[in-house]
């Protein structure tokens, strides 16, 4: 069977992460989550003092970029890959709020950016592999064999992140949660470098009211499509 790119991109906590992972297994691909290096490199900033007022230190920030090793290992116990920033597995502070509030600027410069996508085409150039993040399907696998753009309310997607975070077991409330996504969706889709767009050619899912199970189909079925071509 032809091993293809498959590019799953949208707004936050659409569930884009939790589809990609089940349809990479599903098919025996690599899942790469991009939105995972991004707050990596907003960690680091956090614990190495680049955040001077609350601004980021552009300079040194640009200047420790060379020292910022991202990799993935696979947890067999989640099923998925964690991240790790230099060796050390960071899986779950690059989850929390903080870093969430954080990482939109962080992803918006253009030399993190430039810097974190030739390491995804890099990971992708042996294909067989399904990446989920903003920019997948038109700046980093322009020519992906299938690309997905995910979509759903707001609120629906405040709802799963404070679920996603009281399982966790840590602090979430509705109101932040939205507010947080509001916000990262108006400076990922308004930024100069590689605003969050629909690729042309990309298929919209919209999952407001889709089960985990009907998404799964859904994506299955747009796989099959393109590799029985
Ligand atoms: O998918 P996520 O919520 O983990 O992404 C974290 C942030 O990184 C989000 O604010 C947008 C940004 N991001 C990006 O700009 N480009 C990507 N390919 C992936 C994520």
């Amino acid at each position: 069977m032809k091993k293809i790119i498959i590019a799953i991109d949208g707004f936050s906590s659409c569930g884009k992460s939790t589809m990609a992972k089940d349809l990479a297994k599903e098919i025996g691909y690599t899942y790469i989550d991009s939105g995972a290096m991004y707050r990596a490199v907003a960690l680091y900033c956090m614990r190495h003092h680049l955040l001077p007022d609350g601004r980021i230190d552009e300079e040194n920030l640009r200047a420790a970029l060379p020292a910022i090793h991202i990799s993935f290992v696979f947890n067999p116990e989640t099923g998925k890959p964690d991240t790790y920033l230099n060796g050390v597995n960071v899986e779950k502070e690059i989850r929390g709020m903080e870093v969430a509030n954080l990482v939109s600027p962080v992803a918006a410069l253009g030399f993190v950016r430039k810097t974190l996508v030739e390491k995804q085409q890099e990971m992708g150039k042996a294909k067989g592999i399904v990446m989920d993040g903003r920019d997948i399907g038109t700046v980093v696998f322009p020519a992906a064999e299938l690309k997905i753009f995910v979509t759903a309310s707001p609120e629906v997607r405040a709802k799963r992140r404070m679920d996603e975070l009281i399982a966790k077991g840590e602090p979430a409330s509705y109101e932040e949660a939205l507010e947080n996504i509001v916000k990262r969706d108006y400076i990922d889709s308004n930024r100069e470098e590689s605003p969050l767009r629909q690729a042309e050619d990309a298929l919209v899912l919209d999952n407001s009211s889709m089960s985990i199970a009907e998404q799964k189909a859904w994506l299955l079925a747009q796989y099959d499509n393109v590799v029985k071509a």
